[in-house]
């Protein structure tokens, strides 16, 4: 499907724990108010393959790396054909959970070529800004375990951590803009706010009341 863009695409990213579905949320809440259209969404989908990924949570080691690899872009091609394509072309906001560059550091600390993944994703619609969400791994592995009583996931352990962030850290491209997430939830939204203020100046962010 071509990309016929009115909307605007802005997607999340980094490592577990770092708050990015919190930081959503907060942005979508902004937005809403000013009267936009939002479409909030994240990666892996609830889609046939985004299902077969949660599937591998568990047990990362039921599949090969390139298998995984595949399963993650089959759920992005789906998830960009029914869903992201189809909202930007309808000029709505799209903020995703998650996209390529999640594919390049994750799936590249587990052994695949990062900027092979990149250029495997011609086919997928460039985000007009990529946030990357910098938290130290160990403050994010004690965020998962203490503070969301989780399990930690086969994706989750502190070595894999440190390795998918130095991948996020060594990324160079034009679209991204990294914040620091060890600040509190409100600093690390007005970052966010100012971030998209820089892109969107005509929604004037920081001008929005507060939701009563
Ligand atoms: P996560 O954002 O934690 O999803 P959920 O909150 O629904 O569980 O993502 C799940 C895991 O999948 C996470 O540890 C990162 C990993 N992942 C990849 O390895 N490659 C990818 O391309 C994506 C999108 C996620």
């Amino acid at each position: 499907m071509v990309d016929k863009r009115k909307g605007t695409f802005i997607v999340f990213e980094g490592i577990d724990g770092t708050g990015k579905s919190t930081q959503i949320d907060r942005l979508a809440d902004v937005l809403r108010l000013l009267g936009h259209e939002v479409i909030e969404t994240r990666e892996p989908t609830e889609g046939i393959y985004g299902r077969q990924i949660r599937a591998l949570y568990q047990n990362r080691h039921m599949v090969s790396v390139d298998e995984e690899l595949d399963l993650f872009i089959k759920d992005r091609r789906d998830h960009i054909d029914n869903l992201i394509i189809p909202s930007l072309a309808a000029a709505k906001i799209v903020l995703c959970d998650r996209y390529y560059l999640s594919t390049a550091a994750y799936q590249g600390a587990a052994g695949c070529n990062p900027d092979e993944i990149i250029a495997r994703h011609d086919f997928a619609p460039e985000p007009d800004l990529a946030i990357i969400i910098e938290v130290d791994p160990r403050t994010c592995i004690t965020r998962i375990t203490e503070k969301r009583g989780d399990l930690l996931n086969d994706f989750e352990q502190l070595e894999s951590l440190k390795k998918v962030d130095s991948i996020f850290k060594q990324m160079d491209l034009p679209y991204i803009e990294r914040i620091d997430g060890s600040a509190s939830e409100e600093q690390v939204h007005q970052q966010v706010v100012r971030l998209i203020d820089r892109l969107l100046p005509h929604l004037t962010l920081s001008d929005t009341p507060e939701p009563l």
